[in-house]
């Protein structure tokens, strides 16, 4: 039996314990802020643990502050590190600031980075417990979390047999590695969907299937998950025209109601609009991107409280109904 680990750095670090475990946690702790009783003791109020979130190098609206607002929800001790004014900027090495913040009595740590398996130095040493909150184009397990938790809400009453259609930059997004390993887990099929130069050609997955044909995809997936184009992470900039790019992999209002599809658009943001998605498509009430956006505090609440809370003797035992820990 897996236990939660020390170092969550990718989808395949947990097993469908934690996972069901977090989806039922987050539900739980959803019902209780929308119904505005957050009068439940955490973990956070009863020890001295102190939270870091340290994002590298890399800019960030939703993640970081959706785990700032987590941790404030959860009423936890933190603090944010600032990688640009840091002594990062003097040649100080990533393990020796690690270790520095351990010295502060930093306990936990949200890390983003932009280079891929940025945490995988740490994993078998880690100063700390560690949260991917994105590295490069390797993994956003939080994010792949939070969309699972959104799809079972919203969406599905059933996720088994349901096919999502990932639209755009797969090879350069971590969004869309985290969801194609974590996704099939729940008898979900995976259709990555772009041109050859957007589609990761080394991964097999079970349940992942790639697609190049947007129009074909659409007609036969449940829901439309779109990504950005993630020119920081391109090598070139001039991969393909943007134009054409818009006309074959761009999804618009008027295209789907063309195609009789007016299915969930998910997006993990930041959406370029006019590009993968246009106005009148991120302004309709198919676009599920907010709500994404709020359950990201719920699960990421979950996923700090399991980091500190669950382990191998528990887990199965945990979650039984409102519970202080
Ligand atoms: N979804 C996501 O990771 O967004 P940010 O880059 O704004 O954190």
């Amino acid at each position: 039996m897996a236990s939660f680990p020390t170092v969550f750095e990718t989808i395949n670090d947990i097993g469908m314990p934690e996972i069901n475990w977090l989806l039922k946690r987050t539900k739980e702790i959803k019902s209780l802020i929308k119904s505005d009783s957050l009068g439940f003791q955490t973990f956070f109020q009863t020890t001295n643990k102190i939270v870091a979130c340290t994002f590298f190098e890399e800019h960030s609206t939703r993640t970081k502050l959706s785990f700032t607002r987590a941790l404030q929800l959860l009423g936890a001790k933190f603090i944010n590190f600032d990688s640009g004014t840091s002594s990062l900027k003097k040649g100080e090495s990533l393990r020796e600031t690690f270790l520095t913040l351990k010295a502060m009595g930093v306990n936990i740590c949200i890390f983003r980075c932009p280079q891929s398996e940025g945490l995988s130095p740490f994993k078998h040493k880690a100063p700390f417990k560690l949260i991917n909150a994105g590295d490069g184009m390797n993994e956003h397990p939080t994010q792949a979390l939070l969309d699972l938790f959104t799809m079972t809400e919203e969406n599905f009453d059933q996720l088994e047999g349901k096919t999502v259609a990932i639209v755009g930059d797969c090879l350069h997004s971590r969004v869309s590695h985290s969801l194609s390993r974590l996704l099939p887990q729940f008898g979900m099929k995976v259709l990555l969907v772009g041109p050859e130069e957007f589609l990761p050609v080394s991964e097999q997955l079970p349940g992942v299937e790639f697609c190049r044909d947007r129009d074909e995809a659409i007609k036969k997936c449940d829901l439309l998950y779109l990504l950005r184009i993630q020119t920081e992470r391109h090598r070139r900039s001039d991969l393909l025209e943007i134009d054409s790019y818009i006309e074959r992999y761009g999804v618009t209002l008027d295209h789907l109601k063309k195609l009789g599809r007016e299915i969930p658009l998910y997006s993990p943001g930041p959406a370029n609009i006019g590009v993968e998605i246009d106005e009148a498509a991120i302004s309709s009430n198919l676009f599920v991107g907010h709500r994404q956006v709020e359950n990201g505090v719920y699960m990421r609440m979950a996923i700090i409280e399991a980091m500190c809370s669950l382990n191998k003797e528990n887990v199965n035992e945990l979650p039984g109904g409102i519970r202080t820990i």
